[in-house]
């Protein structure tokens, strides 16, 4: 686990480092970077080598019966003729703590046939079901009366099925019982957090298990989605 977060914050340095690197004026920001990656590039592959053996478990929680509990029947106001199925609810990823993060759940119409597709917004402190599932790529938008949706007819789940999850917690809905916790978030803990939520849910949603799996965003979510994507990797 160390040496995960040291890599972690190799890789977050490294990003700074290309967000600094764009900011002066004058020089070849290109060169730069190339230079910065091929450094980096030999401590990120000498940390993967020497953590690719290490296995950190993560809390895995009784799924049984949730996936059931969290289905949608229907929104407040959606439309008639609805013909694709959607999930919201809770998966819990610290239990001493009582940590939850809160996610939404689009399927694409013939969902076997589609990738599974992980999106998260950026911020920190962006909620991906509040902005990118209502107002972004989600399936519905609320209309200006606040009280019905219509559909969003370039929605993503018409590709893909489309999990959004609200990260990391005090974000959206997601959550913790204990309130220090909230002065602990970090990078580091947002990829751990949305790494166990992720080995949970595919608990709770198994068939997802074997599918093509892609993880995007938005805006800070550019650190997010390379760090839960690193540690996925590491950890698999
Ligand atoms: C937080 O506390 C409430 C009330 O005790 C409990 O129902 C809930 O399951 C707890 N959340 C988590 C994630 O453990
Ligand atoms: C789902 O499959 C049906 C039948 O093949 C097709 O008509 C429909 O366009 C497909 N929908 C999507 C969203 O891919």
């Amino acid at each position: 686990m160390k040496k995960v977060a040291i890599l972690l914050l190799l890789f977050h340095s490294y990003l700074v480092a290309l967000v600094h690197s764009y900011g002066g004026i004058g020089f070849d920001p290109l060169v730069k970077i190339l230079v910065k990656q091929s450094s980096k590039q030999q401590e990120v592959n000498y940390v993967t080598e020497s953590t690719a053996t290490e296995y950190s478990p993560v809390y895995v929680g009784p799924q049984d019966g949730l996936k059931a509990a969290d289905k949608i029947l229907s929104l407040p106001g959606q439309p008639n003729g609805i013909n694709f199925d959607q999930y919201s609810g809770y998966v819990r990823v610290d239990p001493n703590a009582g940590r939850a993060l809160f996610y939404y759940f689009a399927e694409s119409q013939n969902s076997s046939s589609k990738p599974l597709v992980l999106w998260l917004n950026g911020g920190p402190g962006c909620s991906s079901f509040g902005n990118g599932a209502m107002m972004e790529l989600g399936p519905f938008r609320v209309n200006s009366d606040g009280l019905t949706l219509s559909e969003n007819k370039y929605a993503w789940n018409n590709a893909a099925n489309i999990l959004f999850l609200e990260s990391p917690a005090g974000v959206g809905f997601s959550y913790s019982n204990t309130t220090s916790d909230y002065d602990k978030s970090g990078d580091a803990r947002t990829a751990a957090d949305s790494y166990t939520f992720l080995v949970n849910w595919l608990e709770r949603f198994p068939k997802y298990k074997t599918r093509d799996f892609f993880i995007t965003g938005e805006s800070y979510a550019g650190h997010y989605v390379p760090q839960l994507a690193q540690l996925t990797l590491l950890q698999k």
